[in-house]
């Protein structure tokens, strides 16, 4: 068997995220792999766009809801311009699930704090939706979202619908500037809005943290701040890859491989690693 041969799979929905982003809802064209595939929040897989190439994206749907699977993506080069290009009933290609899962196991009974920035959503969103499905096993759910402009926040209905449930808070910034004049939500940087404005209580907490390499600097600074210690700050990475496989060394930080050994992370796993990431 060729394990980089990708499954075929359906587009069976496009979703406009916003102009530069889209929602693919997506199922495999073999029965057999409709029923068997099985993954776990927070990994990835590789998508292609046949003569286009491969990207790494995260599986932003849930595991408890396995009629389709879904990605989110922004065209940003050769492979997501390819990939943004396609239409509903379009097939491309996907290999995964690869590398670890985030340990809900850890998560129990605790309060969760997801604090996310512009396309890093839905890497957590596919916790979100397992845990929100599973709610009576955690504690309270707050939900720390910031993009640049209102334009560049995705999941906008899903933000509207977690604002509604019991025992979720939402708090949707945008960065200075990027504000409407209908705009209800805060502005200013998530770290910033995170310790000034939301001020998070680090007891019984986990915090899980996904975004650009600057944005979990700056928040893991702001986590500290507040009195959370390494243990109670969990994050996922978005280092290059290329074969997700362990193969082809594209994406390892010292002697560890991001697409093996991550991409989610402790902060005190990071702290031991070289300052690579
Ligand atoms: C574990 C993981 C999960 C990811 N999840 C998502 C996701 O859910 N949605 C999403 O939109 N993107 C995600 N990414 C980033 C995504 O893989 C890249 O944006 C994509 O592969 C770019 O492919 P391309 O061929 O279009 O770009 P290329 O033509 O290869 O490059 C275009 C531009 O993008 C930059 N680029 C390429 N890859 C990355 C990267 N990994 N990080 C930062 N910059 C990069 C290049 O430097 C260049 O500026 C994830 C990456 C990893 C490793
Ligand atoms: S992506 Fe190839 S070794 Fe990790």
């Amino acid at each position: 068997m060729n394990i980089y041969q990708p499954h075929l799979m359906t587009i069976n929905k496009v979703i406009q995220e916003t102009p530069d982003i889209k929602t693919f809802q997506l199922v495999f064209q073999d029965e057999e792999m409709r029923e068997k595939f099985s993954f776990k929040a927070g990994q990835f897989a590789e998508y292609s766009a046949f003569g286009h190439g491969e990207s790494t994206f995260c599986i932003a749907s849930s595991p408890t809801r396995m009629d389709h699977i879904e990605c989110c993506f922004r065209s940003v080069g050769k492979n997501t311009a390819g990939l943004f290009g396609l239409n509903e009933g379009d097939t491309l290609g996907f290999r995964g699930p690869y590398g670890n899962i985030f340990p809900l196991d850890k998560f129990k009974g605790k309060d969760l704090i997801f604090i996310g920035g512009g396309i890093a959503l839905p890497p957590l969103r596919s916790v979100i939706w397992n845990i929100l499905d599973q709610q009576e096993d955690f504690g309270h759910v707050s939900i720390v979202y910031g993009a640049r402009t209102v334009e560049d926040l995705v999941y906008k209905r899903e933000l509207d619908e977690w604002e509604q449930m019991p025992n979720v808070t939402v708090v949707k910034t945008v960065d200075p500037g990027g504000e409407t004049p209908e705009w209800q939500g805060h502005v200013g940087f998530v770290p910033h809005i995170l310790e000034n404005d939301f001020a998070p209580s680090p007891d019984n907490a986990i915090a899980i943290i996904c975004g650009p390499p600057i944005m979990i600097k700056f928040t893991f600074e702001a986590l500290d701040r507040l009195g959370f210690k390494k243990n109670q700050l969990i994050t996922t990475l978005e280092n290059r890859m290329k074969c997700g496989l362990g193969k082809c060394g594209r994406c390892n930080i010292g002697s560890t491989y991001v697409c093996l050994d991550g991409p989610v992370f402790w902060a005190e796993e990071l702290a031991k690693l070289p300052k690579e990431y």
